[in-house]
């Protein structure tokens, strides 16, 4: 028995988690249900501390113990199916990891099947991409209480460091935390991406830029408040042009989105607990709408769009996009973190917010400046209520919305669609807003269902006979 840690699917984020467990030190065993990526296992870990097991059973056999197994198999039934094989193979106080896209639900669920057994189960969020699992990823684990000190060194080993030194991994709770904060990070992420295809989109439709005239853009605000790895790639990605033609890559790319899910779930998990997450989901009913381009062709000829406007003067605009930008970005988070602490009251987590933000700060996808200010920002009030009203926060977006309200009108009045920009401002508006038309609302409701009212000038429930 000599290896610290066995991993279940060698796909490209498990095999690139071996290997950086085993550049960390640790002795890792691998096993994959298909031969030929056992087989691009040993030949990418030969002259290394690893071994490709040729069954579940031998890789658990050679694990130190207690045993500290890894799953990194496609979230579902994949998941399933391996816990009911290595389930017989396992001793009381072996851990099980799962390293999916997992809902944070079915983690909920495995952790009551295993009880009783007293294999201790952990979901992880990883995120960071195929780079990220081979040079750091950010973690995100949470389940079992008793499996963290187990499981610790290990994951804080091959995790990302942020700026200060610290590790990007941390307990985040039990049951399903961990991966119900990975899917919060996928939320923000979804909602990041669409306000940066937003910005791109408006200098495209409305100043004539290029992506070549782009690019330098995004990569000067990758210097800013608005640096983040999302913006940092947008930067590339604009730069890029395809060999055999020699126009921009993304000008070739076919314009339908897709999805793997887990931006829905953190909006259908919003709409579940009553939280507010509009530009969240407003980024996953970009892509839905980006997905009928067949309609959109034929909708094209048939709907109506304004007129021809003036044109819009670049440099001054440019500076406007990037306000509403960072505007938009730091609304995304608010609804995010609005998101944890919603959960946080309905689970009874204890959900660390200053050290998610924290753990976001590198190595994941949403990775941004603007985290260091919201790790801050729950660092000095673990209560906040949202964090528009934190001091930093109010005061950039005092700054910003200004510039927002103008991209989102110009946009408008161009007839550009920026689902996300608008709904960010929509929130903004809506929060800070010490009255809402909901009176008129529930005048309607107790009209037609007499589902009552409450009163401003008394207490109590009050229903009207509105017709009489
Ligand atoms: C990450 C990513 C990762 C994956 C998403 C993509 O944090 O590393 O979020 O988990 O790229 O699943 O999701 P979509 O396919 O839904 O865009």
């Amino acid at each position: 028995q000599t290896a610290d840690i066995g991993i279940v699917g060698l796909g490209v984020m498990g095999e690139n988690l071996a290997l950086n467990l085993e550049s960390h030190g640790f002795a890792v065993a691998g096993f994959d249900l298909e031969a030929t990526r056992r087989d691009s296992f040993s030949q990418r870990t030969a002259g290394k501390r690893a071994f490709t097991a040729r069954s579940l059973a031998e890789l658990v056999g050679c694990l130190k113990l207690p045993r500290r197994l890894l799953v990194m198999v496609p979230a579902g039934a994949a998941v399933d199916a391996v816990l009911a094989d290595l389930r017989p193979l396992l001793y009381a106080g072996d851990v099980v990891m799962d390293g999916g896209n997992t809902r944070f639900g079915d983690t909920q669920r495995r952790i009551l099947d295993l009880q009783g057994t007293g294999i201790l189960y952990v979901g992880t969020g990883v995120s960071g991409g195929e780079e990220g699992a081979l040079h750091g990823p950010a973690l995100m684990p949470g389940g079992d209480p008793q499996a963290w000190p187990l499981v610790q060194p290990v994951l804080q080993a091959i995790a990302a460091r942020a700026e200060d030194g610290a590790p990007c991994c941390e307990w985040m709770g039990p049951g399903g935390a961990g991966h119900f904060v990975k899917t919060v990070h996928n939320g923000i992420e979804y909602a990041d991406m669409q306000t940066i295809c937003e910005a791109f989109w408006l200098m495209q439709e409305l100043l004539g830029m290029t992506p070549g005239e782009m690019s330098p853009v995004f990569a000067q605000w990758n210097e800013g408040p608005l640096s983040s790895y999302l913006v940092g790639i947008t930067a590339d990605i604009l730069a890029h042009t395809d060999r055999e033609s020699g126009k921009p890559l993304v000008d070739l790319i076919l314009d339908t989105a897709e999805q793997k899910g887990t931006g829905k779930w953190a909006s259908q998990i919003a709409l579940e607990l009553g939280i507010t997450a509009p530009t969240i989901a407003d980024a996953v009913f970009a892509r839905t709408v980006s997905a009928v381009k067949d309609e959109r062709v034929a909708a094209a000829d048939i709907l109506r769009g304004p007129g021809k406007l003036a044109a819009v003067e670049r440099e001054a605009f440019v500076a406007k996009i990037h306000n509403a930008l960072l505007a938009a970005k730091i609304c995304a988070y608010a609804q995010g973190f609005q998101l944890l602490a919603g959960a946080d009251r309905e689970y009874q987590w204890h959900l660390p917010f200053a050290t998610i933000a924290a753990v976001w700060r590198a190595g994941c996808i949403i990775r941004a400046r603007l985290l260091e200010d919201i790790r801050r920002a729950y660092a000095h009030a673990p209560d906040l209520q949202n964090l528009l009203v934190d001091a930093h926060f109010a005061g950039v977006m005092a700054q910003c919305q200004q510039d927002l309200r103008e991209v989102v009108a110009t946009a408008a009045l161009h007839g550009v669609a920026v689902p996300a920009f608008m709904s960010a401002l929509a929130y903004y508006d809506a929060y800070r807003a010490p009255r809402l038309p909901a009176n008129l609302l529930q005048a309607q409701r107790d009209y037609f269902g007499a589902h009552t009212y409450q009163r401003v000038d008394r207490p109590g429930k009050f229903h009207t006979r509105w017709t009489e």
